[in-house]
């Protein structure tokens, strides 16, 4: 049977990972997170105090970070870095920051893709990323280039660190949002766009349920089901 694959793009802080995961529970599919895993090698770089601006050390020093994707009891998605799990980890502001700059390089790139395609062969997938649609999966069967306005980003992204025990101000949120706005745009590798055959949803306007509701519908009419 063909599987089924969900791909959705769009900058951080748009709700990707949040909504990605509630669709795949609700239909049943594996919920794919790629920015984890750029940001589980970033996690390894960091350790081992290698300055991630550094492009050759980076990609030197890729082959010795294994990086593993495991589904717990919990259904959710760990990340396990040469054994360790750091899900936790990864979320730390300095490991974004890291991400932002390493995820630009050609080599870790190529490195990376066979993984998130291989994740995405066996079961129908709702996989995020910023270049699911165009490069990693481009005949995915149903792309959503999902999107909202940098300052709201910054609002939720303030309030989520906030909750997570790692407050940061708004201004600060929203100058680093803006920052790997342009990072993620402008890198000449798979840099962050809309596929042409995406449906874009704008979720500046909407809460967590009604963009829900609008990612099922646009779903559903693409599926044809
Ligand atoms: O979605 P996220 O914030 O967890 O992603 C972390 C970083 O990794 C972000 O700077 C963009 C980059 N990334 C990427 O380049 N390609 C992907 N498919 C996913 C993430």
């Amino acid at each position: 049977m063909k599987h089924i694959r969900i791909a959705i793009d769009g900058p951080s802080g748009a709700g990707k990972s949040t909504l990605a995961r509630s669709i795949a529970a609700k239909l049943g599919y594996v919920y794919v997170d790629t920015g984890a895993i750029y940001r589980t090698i970033s996690c390894y770089m960091l350790e081992q105090g290698i300055d991630p601006t550094d492009e050759k050390a980076v990609v030197a020093a890729l082959p010795q970070a294994k990086v593993e994707i495991r589904y717990g009891a919990d259904g959710l998605q760990h990340m396990l870095l040469n054994g360790a799990d750091v899900t936790e980890r990864i979320r730390r502001p300095e490991v974004s920051g890291c991400a932002s700059v390493v995820s630009a390089y050609p080599d870790v790139r190529a490195h990376l893709l066979e993984m998130q395609r291989q994740m995405a062969s066996a079961d129908n997938v709702v996989m995020d990323g910023r270049d699911i649609g165009t490069v990693v999966l481009p005949d995915a069967e149903i792309k959503v280039f999902l999107t909202a306005s940098a300052q709201e980003r910054a609002r939720r992204r303030t309030l989520e660190l906030e909750q997570r025990g790692t407050p940061q101000s708004y201004e600060t949120t929203l100058r680093e949002i803006e920052e790997r706005d342009w990072n993620d745009t402008h890198r000449a590798t798979a840099p962050l766009r809309q596929a042409a055959d995406a449906v874009m949803l704008d979720t500046t306007q909407l809460d967590f349920q009604a963009s829900e509701e609008a990612l099922l519908r646009i779903i559903q009419e693409r599926s044809g089901t």
